[in-house]
């Protein structure tokens, strides 16, 4: 969703920041723009669509500025237009501002603006008012930086924004309230952005600025002042991802670089949690047995891919630890004023760390008394500072909309939360821990086996990417890689398909079945085959296509498949992180057939930071 750059300093500030608005792309927008700090004059571009539009727009004019904001927009308030596009401007243009998050008192604001000081608007963006308000407390002869703590008090919502001033040159001043806001240490220029990709080729230090607090930075200082506007002093924090990380590295898309990334991914994440006699440590968590002792519910809540994790975590540590779990959508979640105190444990799980239904979820059960814990990839994301205790991913920058590594990688954090809980409590015997643990490091290699047969889901796609629908099914840990599957496929192809428990077909959705019609069926789990053999008689009388995705072995259903995706065998618990593989692909290609824009799906944002 919306992404802010920043950048003062002493080079050409146009080059800079439209390629770090190139790097923030895959978040996802509808439109891009510049502010830059041109003489004494702030000077504003902007279009709607792709960065490229903007930078067309802009070929023939030369900018000397080396100071300047920019920004992309996935619109919320207004269309996707040249109008409605940021930066916005005051009203007698000298300030000019970026912002990411929803003013949810903005029409208040806009009418006492109108009224009060005789202020036109120019768009239909909540946005506008922040640059207005400025422009007005500009007037009365305050700083950028007073204005900037002024406005701040007289906004609700999230609001995240930076402004530049034509008399105040050299100058970017920010706040942060609610969306991912970091501010990036230079030699000798200094930077701001939401998120640190579109740093990586520049810097290894940055600050992770905190709700509440504003930035002021120059080329040679970035200082950081608190809600009551004292001077905050603050570590730096390395960062460890490389620019190459950040790259397509020789593929064609993000998402099949991520996508094959998997086994070394997987491995990393279970490297950071075993010791040597393949116990799971939990080093920088603590969860000691008296905390479990005190523990008797679990909530877990994310959204989108996160969420279809934590189904998986449901039935782990369920499994595993004996100990009751609820999952929910954080969109749901944080409205039904959910049942919690002291003795839930509540795991968020996301990617990015900053999904705002995900993270307004993490504060109400906080508010409640409850432990967090949470499962994130995005190191200092705000749901990971807002935590009691982090369970990194280490999936290394995923930069595709559609989740892949990222997922793979939350599911191994659950297995090894699940087997430290269930050891902690006596739920589960070392012995069968350590049969878990040797069949997790199996994955690496069991996951780059189904990566050398993708050519087999290549040509499966070639054949069906013009379908209509496909649905997906499975049962028990399968009915939760259907729905991931599913998700995966309408990301990005957008066939319509959904999933659903197999079980459940016969109670309505087997109307739907015609022979046009594709069926996933997902049968990994040995206890369920028979069960799941039936559904697919079921399916395969209504003439379906059907294809059926099992470990290695099951000869018997390609006698009523027509197609069949293997995976190698492995403990029925750990085939999910298997079975997905061949399901990712199986949508990329679906969607490389049609021609879809892969990495960036329409409508859809990386990191949605608003509800
Ligand atoms: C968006 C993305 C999904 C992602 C979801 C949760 O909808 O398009 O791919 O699964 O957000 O994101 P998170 O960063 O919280 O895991």
């Amino acid at each position: 969703m919306c992404g802010i750059v920043g950048y003062t300093g002493h080079q050409p500030a146009k080059e800079i920041i439209i390629d770090g608005l190139r790097k923030l792309e895959y978040r996802g927008y509808d439109s891009a723009g510049i502010a830059l700090l041109e003489g004494d004059h702030v000077v504003v571009r902007k279009k709607k669509g792709k960065i490229a539009n903007l930078e067309k727009a802009i070929a023939g004019e030369k900018f000397y500025a080396t100071t300047g904001i920019g920004h992309t927009r996935w619109a919320t308030h207004g269309a996707p237009t040249d109008g409605n596009a940021h930066p916005h401007i005051s009203q007698d243009g000298k300030i000019a501002v970026v912002h990411n998050g929803i003013i949810e008192n903005y029409m208040e604001l806009k009418e006492k603006l109108e009224k009060e000081h005789g202020i036109t608007f120019r768009s239909e963006t909540d946005t506008e008012v922040i640059a207005q308000i400025l422009g007005v407390l500009h007037q009365e002869k305050k700083s950028l930086q007073e204005c900037v703590y002024e406005a701040s008090k007289v906004m609700k919502g999230a609001y995240t924004f930076a402004a530049i001033c034509e008399d105040e040159p050299d100058r970017i001043v920010a706040f942060r309230k609610d969306t991912p806001l970091i501010a990036g240490i230079g030699d000798g220029c200094n930077f701001l952005a939401s998120d640190v990709t579109p740093l990586l080729k520049y810097l290894d230090e940055i600050y992770l600025i905190d709700n509440g607090e504003m930035i002021v930075c120059t080329p040679d200082r970035i200082e950081i002042f608190d809600e009551d506007g004292k001077p905050v002093h603050k570590d730096s924090l390395h960062v460890n991802w490389s620019v190459e990380d950040a790259q397509k590295g020789g593929y064609q898309h993000f998402m099949l670089k991520e996508i094959n990334e998997q086994p070394k991914a997987v491995s990393e994440t279970l490297g950071r949690r075993l010791d040597d006699g393949n116990h799971v440590h939990l080093d920088g968590i603590s969860l000691t047995k008296e905390d479990l002792a005190n523990i008797n519910k679990i909530d877990i809540v994310a959204c989108g891919t996160a969420y279809h994790a934590g189904l998986i975590g449901k039935y782990l540590i369920e499994k595993f630890a004996g100990i009751p779990v609820e999952v929910d959508v954080a969109s749901e979640y944080r409205y039904r004023d959910p049942l919690v105190d002291e003795h839930t444990l509540f795991i968020a799980v996301s990617q990015s760390g900053e999904t705002l239904d995900t993270l307004m979820s993490l504060r109400e059960a906080k508010s409640k008394g409850a432990r967090v814990l949470s499962i994130v990839n995005v190191v200092g994301s705000s749901v990971a500072r807002e935590s009691d205790d982090v369970f990194y991913t280490w999936a290394g920058p995923e930069i595709a909309v559609a989740s892949t590594k990222a997922y793979t990688t939350q599911l191994i954090c659950m297995y090894l939360l699940a087997l430290y809980i269930g050891r902690l409590n006596d739920h589960i015997t070392e012995e069968y821990s350590q049969k878990v643990i040797a069949e997790l490091k199996q994955l690496p290699d069991k996951i780059q086996d189904v990566l050398d047969h993708s050519s087999s889901v290549e040509s499966m796609a070639k054949l069906l990417y013009n379908r209509q629908q496909v649905f997906y099914i499975g049962r028990g840990l399968d009915a939760s890689v259907a729905y991931e599957g599913s998700l995966k496929l309408k990301e990005i192809s957008y066939i319509n398909s959904f999933a659903i428990a197999a079980g459940e077909l016969k109670h309505g959705t087997i109307a739907l079945i015609e022979p046009e019609t594709t069926v996933i069926a997902i049968a990994t789990q040995d206890f369920l085959y028979p069960k799941m053999y039936s559904n697919i008689e079921e399916i395969r009388a209504r003439h379906a296509h059907i294809i059926s995705l099992v470990k290695k072995g099951h000869e018997d259903i390609r006698k009523i498949s027509t197609d069949v995706l293997e995976i190698p065998d492995c403990m029925d618990e750990v085939a999910p992180v298997l079975a997905i593989v061949p399901l990712q692909l199986f949508s990329y290609y679906m969607a490389r057939e049609r021609g879809e824009n892969i990495d960036k799906p329409r409508n859809l944002a990386k990191s949605v930071t608003v509800e």
